[in-house]
């Protein structure tokens, strides 16, 4: 299978912005914007738990699908202040980011609980987009590769290939995460490659070519052009530039040509 056949999925990641009114106003802007891309490529919004319902209402009969942005591992039970795969999928979520960065970094996401995260989403019926990336000082040591296929086994552990179908990997750097410092594309094409190649080895080559990957880390109108044209990048995971309705166009209008 070549990168023509796989999904190229551009997701916008809100993180912690926007009010519902603001929410309704971007999606709103960003529905007429993206209309082209129907039947090409996936658009998604992942958004604040307190958006979803607003977002699902705004994007009915659109194409833009909406994600969270996080997902408990438990399907019930005395877990304040989190939210399960249940309740995500009767809202009519659909994606969910699972293992970013920013809750590696500040909230103690271990590759365990992400691992846990995606095959409670799976089984719930969402599609996770399991989040990958070395720092700055792993990539300095020449470590990129072995942190990379370390999250790929911990994270995918106890998927199934059938299940492979649902999941979307995105690449993060993390040193490229709001910097404004993208990775060149020929430093993400590397580890997207990479990451196509230890699926190839934990599944097989048909599962891994079928795998959309994205590229995500500073991603935006003036540079997406490139990554997006990239054999084994499959699309983008945008945080800045999703929450500014033109931009977020452009780069998905990239990622339909890509
Ligand atoms: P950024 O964020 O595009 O603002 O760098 C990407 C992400 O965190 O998913």
């Amino acid at each position: 299978m070549n990168k023509a056949k796989r999904k190229a999925i551009i997701a916008g990641n809100w993180k912690m912005n926007k009010t519902r009114p603001e929410a309704k106003a971007l999606l709103e802007a960003i529905k007429p914007l993206v209309a082209e891309a129907a039947g090409k490529i996936e658009v998604v919004a992942c958004v604040p738990f307190t958006n979803l319902e607003t977002a699902i209402n705004v994007t009915a009969g659109s194409n833009v699908k909406i994600g969270a942005e996080n997902v408990h591992f438990e399907k019930s039970g005395a877990f304040t202040g989190e939210i399960s795969a249940d309740m995500l999928t009767e809202l009519g979520v659909e994606y969910v980011v699972i293992g970013h960065s920013e809750r590696r970094q500040y909230f103690g996401e271990t590759d365990e609980t992400v691992n846990k995260r995606t095959r409670a989403a799976l089984a719930a019926g969402l599609k996770p987009i399991v989040c990958v990336g070395e720092l700055l000082w792993e990539r300095e040591c020449n470590i990129t590769e072995e942190v990379i296929a370390r999250q790929i086994k911990l994270d995918l552990w106890d998927v199934t290939a059938e299940q492979m179908a649902n999941v979307v990997i995105a690449y993060e750097p993390v040193w490229a995460i709001g910097t404004g410092k993208v990775a060149t594309d020929e430093q993400a094409q590397e580890v997207c490659a990479f990451i196509r190649a230890q699926l190839a080895k934990l599944y097989s080559a048909e599962v891994a070519e079928a795998v959309t990957i994205q590229y995500g880390g500073s991603m935006n109108a003036k540079n997406c052009a490139g990554l997006l044209a990239q054999p084994d990048i499959d699309g983008g995971l945008i945080g800045g530039a999703s929450l500014k309705a033109e931009d977020f166009s452009i780069i998905v209008k990239a990622a339909v040509e890509g």
